[in-house]
């Protein structure tokens, strides 16, 4: 709250909002498994000087005056992600995770070529190829894998599809698919048809970086990854090429950088710049290395528990920072059970299970993850505690079954969230989660 201080002054009513935002940051265990609480140091470069500058082009090569500064600072970043995870060729201008996919796309393809990726429904991301509304579904021929109904790839399977359908690229990474990558298969896969391979690690890539999970530079050619999940920096994303795609195309580095500046956006945002670096800088930390470790020792704990007490899990478990829980046998919808823990200060989202058979408006499953309550520093014993109240809130709610009358169902969620809201039982649960959220401060990083 102290930031706010000439917010407060200046607009009474966005301060009340950013106070009351800061507040349910603090009372919830957020669980959410793409988000992160960043550290003040990142907060102070977002929220600088850095914001007032125009730098379009890159560090020596701007189309504006005045940036010897920021190009230390956009240099500063390139190397230490460079470093971080051993690649050549680093581009940390793409807005976002989505625009940065559609930059590779735009880089190396052309419109209508082939690629191939995860099915939305079964954890991969609307870039992937998702027809129809997407960018990536519409101006290129998409042909889509999906996880078995027992939520695992099948890497054979796909071998087959691929050398089936041979596209030009396969795009993979994944939103909801709680286990290890076998990275050396895909580029396997890639290669038996000479596909361009891109993997999106948006949601690992602090556990890559902390060594919590496998890196795909070995193997791949370009990697994408958001800098605001795991990895805990400012909303972002970065594209780096791996010697294997300079190998494959010396230019693949230079078309990139021409795909995100001028090919799709403008002015690099310097200030995100500059939060980036102190993130690369945190996660190249032995403390970091012990925050990633300890994000997946959470999760399976809290998983192992969660099966222990009866709640089915896709893939039987994970191996990574996020868990799918599959309500089909409690026959209750993932909107209600989301909305029923946030009225205990658990924040998760509902998902869509494998093969799930209700409608993405009213899916299955819920996802959860444990990036958050591990920077404030929960470990194994609060992963058991929040294991039994989701059990609880679970059992207190799954009598509510979604109509099969679809033109009252939007009527009945709305009169089962009223509901939960006045819910005793519930009430009583939250005030122990948030005595608990108490105890963890959300900047124990600092
Ligand atoms: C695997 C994956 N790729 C891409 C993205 C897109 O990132 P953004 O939301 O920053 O556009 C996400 C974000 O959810 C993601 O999980």
């Amino acid at each position: 709250m102290k930031n706010y201080i000439n917010i407060g002054k200046y607009d009474k009513e966005l301060y009340s909002y950013m106070l009351q935002e800061e507040r349910r940051q603090k009372d919830v265990l957020e669980m959410i498994p793409s988000e992160n609480y960043v550290s003040q140091a990142v907060l102070e470069a977002l929220g600088s000087v850095l914001t007032n500058k125009y730098s379009e082009g890159y560090p020596y090569h701007r189309y504006y005056q005045g940036n010897r500064y920021i190009d230390e600072i956009e240099t500063l970043a390139i190397e230490r992600c460079k470093k971080l995870f051993d690649v050549p060729h680093v581009n940390v201008q793409p807005y976002s995770g989505s625009p940065a996919n559609t930059a590779v796309y735009f880089a190396l393809l052309n419109p209508g070529d082939k690629i191939m990726g995860l099915k939305l429904s079964g954890g991969g991301h609307l870039t992937h190829g998702h027809p129809g509304v997407t960018f990536s579904g519409k101006y290129f021929n998409s042909v889509q894998f999906n996880v078995e109904p027992d939520g695992w790839l099948d890497m054979d399977k796909i071998s087959d599809l691929a050398k089936k359908e041979k596209p030009k690229m396969l795009v993979v990474g994944t939103t909801a698919y709680p286990r290890l990558f076998n990275w050396k298969k895909w580029r396997q896969i890639a290669d038996s048809i000479n596909a361009i391979l891109l993997t999106d690690i948006a949601h690992v890539a602090g556990l890559v970086a902390g060594g919590a999970y496998p890196s795909p530079v070995p193997y791949a050619d370009v990697v994408m990854f958001t800098t605001h999940k795991t990895i805990r920096g400012p909303r972002g994303a970065v594209l780096m090429v791996t010697h294997k795609g300079l190998i494959r195309d010396a230019e693949m580095g230079k078309k990139i950088d021409r795909a995100v500046f001028p090919g799709l956006s403008g002015g690099p945002h310097d200030n995100v710049t500059a939060a980036m670096a102190v993130c690369f800088k945190e996660a190249a930390s032995p403390k970091f290395k012990k925050y990633a470790q300890q994000i997946v020792k959470n999760a399976k704990v809290l998983a192992d528990t969660l099966i222990k007490s009866g709640i089915k899990l896709t893939t039987d478990g994970t191996d990574s920072h996020l868990i799918v829980m599959d309500l089909r046998p409690n026959k209750v919808i993932g909107n209600i059970v989301a909305e029923a823990l946030e009225v205990v200060n658990i924040v998760v989202n509902y998902n869509t299970v494998p093969h799930d058979q209700n409608p993405p408006m009213y899916p299955s499953g819920v996802r959860l993850g444990t990036p958050i309550v591990t920077t404030r520093g929960l470990k194994e014993n609060e992963m058991k505690k929040i294991a039994g109240w989701i059990t609880k809130v679970i059992a207190e709610v799954e009598h509510y079954r979604l109509p099969e009358q679809k033109e009252i169902r939007a009527q009945f969620i709305k009169k089962v969230k009223a509901e939960v809201w006045k819910n005793k039982k519930l009430a009583t649960i939250g005030k122990e989660v948030k005595q608990m959220a108490f105890k963890f401060p959300i900047f124990a990083w600092d």
